[in-house]
């Protein structure tokens, strides 16, 4: 990809905090890098993108993001291959997102070289913390805040363009038990679920506490209106292997266009698996549960890319599912690992080199 050269102010760290980091014992979103990217959009456009040494922000208590949710966010990972080269996984799909999620925000879209400047910048300048090996990988965090001061209630005129990195192992270490929403919803029709807005996560945080008090680790979302349909798994889409078919609910304005979900319904299509991109109701997963057609479910997402699911819970009964051998999900997870970590050809054209002699 091909974007036109910008430049940058860059701001060194005078030193590395590369060392304090306890690589075997990764806390997912404990430690960052020591840069980051800080972008301001004032009078009307976007000021030169700043690159600084990671630290606080200076923001007045009446900073209209904390008032009213202004915020978006995205996920992303950059993986290192065997012989130190490193790669983005389809960022274009998070920069596009990221203007989706910015727009129905009321926020100003980020102009692609920007973005892709400062990010491949950024990788450079923070390369070290980039591990080889598999599983290893830094998240990236691109986020856009409200930053004008003032509580009315009305769009800001002034906001900030972040991006913070965190090196990333996997995000749940074993299966995870998750029970269906029968009374709280993650979004609805005509509202953001499908926007990565900060506020849906945020939301979601007090149904999945109860959830946890129950001994589930996450919420599988229904639709608001009915409860019937199986929408999405805590901040992740859903996928169900029913027999040897995979199905996962289609994108609406309620789902989130996951870049792992889609990546991997290319995948299992491409190797000849039967994938239906339908809706699903809680019914047929219990039925399917019962006659023991329901081999498989798992979550997917960047930062967890497939969260197996051991078993799930509705009206007070717990579905456990079958131990498979050659699952589906350990397959799809190789296969798409096998292309981040540039080890399998990338017939999609899905990996994007980071230039690291700019
Ligand atoms: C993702 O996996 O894409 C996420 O958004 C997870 C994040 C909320 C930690």
């Amino acid at each position: 990809m091909q974007t036109k050269k910008i430049p940058l102010d860059i701001t060194k760290a005078t030193t590395s905090r590369l060392a304090e980091v306890d690589f075997d014992n990764l806390v997912f979103g404990k430690y960052y890098t020591d840069h980051m990217m800080v972008c301001d959009y004032e009078n009307g456009k976007w000021n030169t993108p700043k690159i600084i040494p990671y630290g606080p922000l200076s923001v007045e208590p009446s900073c209209k993001a904390f008032h009213y949710g202004q915020a978006i966010f995205e996920g992303m990972k950059a993986f290192k291959d065997e012989n130190g080269k490193v790669w983005l996984f389809r960022p274009e799909e998070n920069f596009n997102r990221a203007n989706i999620s910015c727009k129905r925000m009321a926020m100003p879209e980020f102009p692609k070289e920007y973005f892709f400047e400062a990010l491949e910048t950024l990788l450079k300048l923070d390369e070290a913390w980039i591990k080889t090996g598999d599983g290893n990988s830094l998240y990236i965090r691109p986020f856009v805040i409200a930053s004008e001061n003032g509580v009315s209630a009305s769009p800001s005129s002034t906001y900030k363009f972040i991006i913070i990195c965190c090196p990333a192992k996997a995000y749940y270490s074993s299966p995870v038990k998750v029970t269906i929403a029968q009374k709280y919803s993650r979004s609805a029709d005509g509202g953001v679920g499908y926007a990565k807005a900060a506020g849906n996560y945020g939301a979601s945080f007090y149904p999945t506490n109860l959830a946890k008090e129950k001994g589930y680790q996450q919420v599988i979302w229904t639709d608001a209106s009915t409860h019937q349909y199986l929408e999405e798994a805590g901040t992740m889409n859903v996928f169900f292997r029913i027999n040897n078919t995979l199905i996962t609910a289609p994108t609406s304005d309620r789902i989130l266009d996951g870049i792992t979900r889609k990546s991997l319904i290319k995948l299992a299509q491409d190797q000849g698996l039967q994938v239906e991109i339908r809706r699903i109701t809680v019914s047929e997963l219990v039925d399917a549960a019962k006659n023991g057609s329901l081999k498989e479910m798992f979550g997917a997402g960047t930062a967890a890319t497939i969260a197996p699911i051991e078993g799930f819970e509705y009206n007070g009964d717990y579905y456990e599912l079958p131990e498979v051998k050659d699952s589906y999900s350990q397959h799809l997870k190789k296969s798409l690992q096998d292309i981040q970590y540039n080890r399998a050809e990338d017939k999609f054209g899905w990996r994007h080199e980071v230039p690291l002699d700019k």
